[in-house]
């Protein structure tokens, strides 16, 4: 039997983040309020801390017609590199409110959203920490990789 790992630290009490981590959260919940959730009622923010101290947010964005929408953390993935491609991601805040749900453990983000964070950090050669988090709680894992085992990437892609 083989078996993966993941490595995580969890963190209860914000206050021991250093201040730029605390700045990165307060911008994934402000952000929050920007989440067009009509459908799910399921509001999501993200925020990312680029190499040159910059910060980046997003929200997750609805529509009628269902698969037309699109999770907070790839809003936010694809506005940095679609403005600041040669900019590294050093790190990524997640989190969530819905008035509808009970909302236990952070939330951890969708098999889509994990993939395109390893292809960023495929491509920029150094991890993306990841900060989970909730009003009570914050889960932190050093790289994307760590939260995608048994990946695919782009190495699967060189032809022969
Ligand atoms: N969603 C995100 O924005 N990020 C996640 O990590 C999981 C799910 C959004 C997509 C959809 O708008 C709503 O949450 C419910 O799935």
């Amino acid at each position: 039997m083989q078996e993966f790992k993941i490595y995580f630290d969890e963190i209860l009490d914000r206050k021991s983040l250093p201040k730029i981590e605390l700045e990165l959260l307060t911008k994934a919940e402000e952000i929050l309020k920007t989440a067009y959730a009509p459908y799910s009622k399921f509001n999501v923010g993200a925020s990312l801390l680029l190499e040159d101290g910059s910060y980046v947010v997003g929200s997750n964005q609805e529509n009628a017609s269902f698969p037309c929408g699109i999770c907070a953390e790839r809003v936010a993935l694809f506005a940095t590199k679609a403005n600041n491609p040669h900019l590294k991601i050093k790190k990524i805040a997640i989190t969530t409110k819905s008035e509808e749900f009970n909302i236990g453990e952070p939330i951890a983000p969708c098999g889509m959203c994990r993939q395109v964070l390893l292809e960023y950090e495929g491509q920029q050669k150094e991890p993306i920490e990841i900060l989970l988090f909730n009003e009570t709680k914050i889960l932190k894992f050093k790289k994307a990789k760590d939260l995608l085992p048994l990946h695919f990437s782009e190495d699967r892609l060189k032809r022969k």
